[in-house]
């Protein structure tokens, strides 16, 4: 029995949400650690399209549990939207999803405040606006809501008419009419008897699942580069999206993770502001977005592209400690007469020895790129390695090297079937006799 991460190597969107669904029947519950409903993990299951924001991408396949970690930020009207819009599809949560009491809650003051901040300031980070980086500013400064307080009327009270008091002196900051508290305490009042079927002792639970050897998959939103210690600061999220995260944000020890699967598209996107060293300014950038859709799944916006970048990648590497990567959207590049990876940066001339720190140089680190020849057609939709072109193969055996890495699963399309396991990669981790590779 293996506990495994699957978590992003780059900016987000790698395709978290399919390889989660894909390998949730190898295991008994998925659960995700930090984050909020600025993730969007896109899933197709029978060509129908649904794009998960809270809730763990494990919830479309019955009788898994979902577990939402202490490290979450949870919007109780995102997760009751969510909860509806899985209805509607046929999929009843009740019964499957567990809320830490100690997660903490976004309220209507996150949301708009940081709207305000990103309309207003010179910094601006390119959020998602849904409150984020505040929620996670009141936990960490010790005036937060949690997810449990919902539970307790009068203290729930307290906290709100407090935090709504300083709230306030902000809003005026940015010429806004003050917040009343009694609608938020009424609002959140109602929340809390929709939400307390799901709140329950995550990590006590997870305890109990791991003594009784049921297996757990870490399901990460964000990327690496997005992590706010170790990504492009402050241009990244408020939560360790590295597998650091996992211990913290669920309550468990490290001994109960036993390997990091690193999603990885073939080449890089990122949306919102900040530096990427290999953003394609020319027809390029426009190719990638056009044939792999490259747009937001949480609020639409275009997604910036660019080459494949090793750098990046070995950093992401050492951060999570990844022996294994998971490559996606490698069809994206069928067709394509070159293709190019960064193989390392120079900043003022000098062959830098690793992904820099300092944005300031990481803003002018100028990427060196390897030009390997395209493969044709041929990976769209493919489900086993022997009908893969050989100049793919090749691409794939560049990018174990440069890395250091084995590629233990290629995924060829959006569908469940689009996807080729390599078992010898696997083996022993995730128990491949679970998993229906004929699925939709
Ligand atoms: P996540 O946030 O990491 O779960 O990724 P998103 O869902 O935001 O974005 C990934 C997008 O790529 C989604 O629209 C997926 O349906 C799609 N996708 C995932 N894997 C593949 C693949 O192998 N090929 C293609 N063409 N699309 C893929
Ligand atoms: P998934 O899980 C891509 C980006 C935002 C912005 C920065 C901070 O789908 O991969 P935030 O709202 O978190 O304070 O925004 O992080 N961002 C993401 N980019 N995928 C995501 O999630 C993202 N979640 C946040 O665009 O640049
Ligand atoms: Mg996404």
């Amino acid at each position: 029995m293996s506990n495994v991460a699957v978590i992003g190597m780059q900016w987000g969107d790698e395709g978290k949400g399919k390889i989660t669904d894909l390998l949730t029947p190898a295991f008994d519950i998925v659960a995700r650690y930090q984050g909020g409903h600025n993730a969007g993990h896109t899933i197709y299951v029978d060509g129908r399209k649904v794009i998960l924001h809270l809730i763990p991408s494990g919830v479309l396949h019955s009788g898994k549990l979902c577990l939402m970690g202490n490290g979450m930020v949870i919007n109780p009207e995102a997760f009751l939207q969510e909860k509806k819009a899985l209805e509607e599809i046929g999929i009843d949560i009740q019964d499957n999803i567990l809320i830490s009491p100690n997660a903490h809650l976004i309220l209507p003051y996150h949301t708009e405040i940081e709207s305000l901040r990103e309309e207003q300031s010179d910094l601006k980070i390119g959020t998602t606006c849904r409150g984020i980086g505040p929620a996670y500013v009141d936990k960490a400064d010790r005036l937060g809501i949690k997810v449990g307080d919902l539970l307790n009327p009068e203290l729930l009270r307290t906290k709100i008419e407090h935090n709504v008091r300083e709230k306030n002196v902000l809003l005026a900051h940015y010429g806004k009419e003050p917040l009343e508290a009694e609608p938020i305490v009424r609002q959140f009042s109602e929340y809390a008897e929709q939400l307390r079927p799901y709140i329950r002792d995550v990590s006590f639970f997870l305890d109990n699942a791991f003594r009784e050897g049921r297996p757990v998959l870490y399901e990460g939103a964000q990327g690496a580069l997005l992590d706010v210690d170790h990504g492009t600061y402050p241009f990244v999220t408020s939560s360790n999206s590295t597998a650091g995260g996992i211990c913290s944000g669920l309550g468990i020890g490290p001994d109960k993770l036993d390997a990091v699967l690193g999603v990885c598209k073939a080449y890089t996107t990122r949306v919102g502001e900040g530096p990427f060293p290999t953003e394609a300014f020319d027809q390029w950038g426009e190719y990638l977005r056009d044939h792999g859709q490259e747009y937001g799944s949480t609020t639409g916006r275009p997604r910036r592209c660019g080459w494949l970048d090793a750098v990046q990648l070995a950093y992401a590497c050492r951060l999570n400690g990844v022996k294994r990567i998971i490559l996606t959207k490698p069809d994206v590049l069928d067709g394509l007469e070159e293709i190019k990876v960064c193989v390392d940066y120079t900043y003022k001339g000098e062959t830098l020895p690793s992904f820099p720190m300092e944005s300031w140089v990481l803003e002018k680190a100028e990427p060196r790129y390897r030009t390997v020849k395209g493969w044709g057609t041929g990976v769209a939709g493919q489900s086993a390695w022997d009908d893969l072109p050989q100049g793919f193969r090749d691409y794939v055996k560049l990018i174990e090297d440069l890395l250091e890495v084995k590629v233990a699963i290629i995924s060829t399309g959006v569908g469940r079937r689009d996807t080729i396991l390599m078992e010898d990669h696997l083996r022993g981790l995730v128990d491949l006799s679970r998993l229906d590779p004929a699925a939709a």
